[in-house]
Order: structure tokens, then sequence, then C-alpha cells
């Protein structure tokens, strides 16, 4: 059996926001007076009962309301980082949204000086932690370029950009000239595709986004054609086990597509997305693969080879 802690691996999925825990939730309502309609953190962890994405991003939005000053981004990020090192993780691409804030009235310069101040804090620790900045694709594109520009004076501080949110109804189509402008500042681009989307929408992260990795990727294997290319092209799909149970993109983890993909040849990884609120960290989603789909010690030693393999960032 495989001790997953002593394994280094690199987490590339994983929303900053979504490692905010209830305890964390509760502390930050308190320092910051933010009423919260939940009565303790197991009220809140009652609520976490999703049948769909949408059921879980309006919790999640919900919960961004308690964070306001950089101390409070720093110790979201401090405790992803602590769960994540407890895991093995020597690196994380890691994604957030800075929509999610600064429409409330939080500055970006807020956002970026917790995080960046959690980034260094966590090297000292061994685990380098890089940013992603996510559009929210139920928002414009003319919002997701002005945002865009306003994180351009922080722009050593990110590594890339990505899409998330509501992805039925809002094709990456939609956000094509706002990569397009972030691959000309030399940014790295993924995509949420194919979660809850058709493989249609995992084609134009490809085509129209020029994406380099793909976040979940599920229905992608509903279309053969898109399997040969994202073989031939090594494109990472960045896989959510718990995510996926919890989401319902899956009835069950036995039938996850997980082994299918690493069958297919394609490049998969697993991770987390929003641990607090699906139930696991990144080493729980190897273990429940493991156990549902009944993969050998070698299939999870591909999977930690792929994430390290799929890194934007190696040089540090
Ligand atoms: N999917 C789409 N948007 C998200 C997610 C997700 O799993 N987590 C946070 N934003
Ligand atoms: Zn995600």
């Amino acid at each position: 059996m495989l001790d997953l802690a002593q394994r280094p691996k690199a987490e590339l999925h994983l929303h900053l926001e979504g490692a905010l825990e209830p305890e964390l939730m509760f502390a930050l309502a308190k320092r910051n007076d933010v009423q919260l309609p939940y009565a303790d953190e197991n009220a809140i962890r009652a609520a976490y009962d999703f049948s769909q994405l949408q059921d879980f991003l309006d919790l999640y939005y919900a919960g961004t309301s308690v964070l306001q000053s950089a101390d409070d981004f720093h110790a979201l990020a401090m405790h992803y980082a602590e769960r994540a090192i407890a895991d093995g993780v020597t690196h994380a691409e890691c994604f957030f949204d800075p929509q999610a804030h600064t429409d409330r009235g939080i500055a970006m310069d807020v956002v970026f000086s917790g995080l960046t101040r959690a980034a260094g804090e966590a090297r000292e620790r061994g685990l380098t932690l890089s940013l992603i900045l996510c559009f929210l694709r139920h928002l414009s594109e003319d919002e997701a370029l002005r945002t865009l520009d306003a994180a351009l004076p922080f722009r050593d501080h990110f590594i890339g950009v990505g899409l998330d949110s509501s992805e039925v109804g809002h094709p990456p189509s939609k956000f094509r000239r706002v990569f397009e402008q972030a691959g000309k500042l030399g940014l790295r681009r993924v995509a949420h595709a194919g979660e809850e989307g058709p493989p249609e929408y995992v084609w134009q992260a490809l085509d129209e986004l020029g994406v380099e990795r793909i976040d979940h990727g599920n229905r992608a294997l509903e279309d053969k054609a898109l399997v040969a290319r994202l073989r031939r092209d090594r494109i990472p799909l960045t896989v959510c086990p718990l995510s996926n149970l919890r989401l319902c993109v899956v009835d069950s983890l036995d039938a996850h597509p997980l082994r299918n993909m690493l069958e297919a040849g394609l490049t998969v990884t697993v991770n987390s997305d929003d641990p607090a609120y699906f139930g696991g960290y990144v080493n729980d989603n190897y273990i429940a693969v493991q156990d549902a789909l009944g993969l050998s010690d070698r299939d999870i030693t591909t999977l930690i080879e792929f994430s390290m393999a799929s890194r934007f960032v190696t040089d540090t």
C-alpha cells in the first residue's frame, strides 16, 4: 500500500475560496461582523447537499462574504497550504475568483496582497503555490476584460488565467477576446469544460481559447475525435472525483470515468477542486478512486507522475 503523504505531488485544480472550511468561515464572520445564515459549523456542513453545480456555487459565493481583509485571504490560503503540505503536495497551481471579491467592493490589491504573502510563507515550508486568476463565466466578457486590466499591476503574482462558475449556457467562445489578450501577456490558459457542459465546450476551450489544460473534461469521453485530439496533444485533464460525486456529475464513484480516461491514453491528474465543500483534500481523492475503481499502486504512481508533468511552473 502506498504512503500517499510521502509521495511528492502537484495539485492543479484547486479553488482557494473552495478551501474555506466552516470553522474558518465562522471565525472570519465573527472578526468582520458578518451575519451568516447558519447557527454553527454543523449547520453549514448540513447545507452542503448539492444536486448540481449551481447549488454549490450559490453557497460558495455566499461564503466569500466573510473574506474582507488581506489577512483573511492570507488565512484562507495558509489553511489550504497546511493541508496540502500534509498530503505531500510540493507544488500547487491555485485558482482564485477576483470578481467574487471586487464585485463586493474588495479591492484587487487586498486579494493579491493576502494571497501573495501566503505563497511566500508556503514556499518556506516546502510548498510552491502559484496563482491562476479565473474569470466568472456567468458574467460578461467585458467584465472579464476589465478584471484582467485591474490585475495587470499584479502581473508578476499570477501565472495564468482560467474560466469557472456556471458552465451550461456560458460557452468558452464567449471569452475568446479576453483569452487572446491573456495569451499576448504571456499568461498560461486553462478553462473548466465538460464538467456539466457538452464536448463542444471542450473543443472551444482548445480551439478558441488556446487552453493548455482542461479542468474536469469528463464529458470529453462522449466524443471519440475529441479524445484522439486530447491524447495527440497530451492535454492534461484536471479531474476532481469527490467534486464530481458531490455535484452529481457521476452517480457513484465506481461509475467515475477516470479509469476509462487512463485507458484511453489521456494525461489525467487527480485534484480536490473545493475541498471544504466536497469532503476531502487531494489524498482523499486518490484513496477514493483507488478504492472505487480498483486502481493499482502503479496507476496511482502514474497519476502522481502526470500531476508533476502537467505543472506550468517547474523551475521552483
Ligand atoms: N466548477 C465550476 N466553477 C467552480 C467550481 C467548479 O467545480 N468550483 C469553484 N468554481
Ligand atoms: Zn473547479
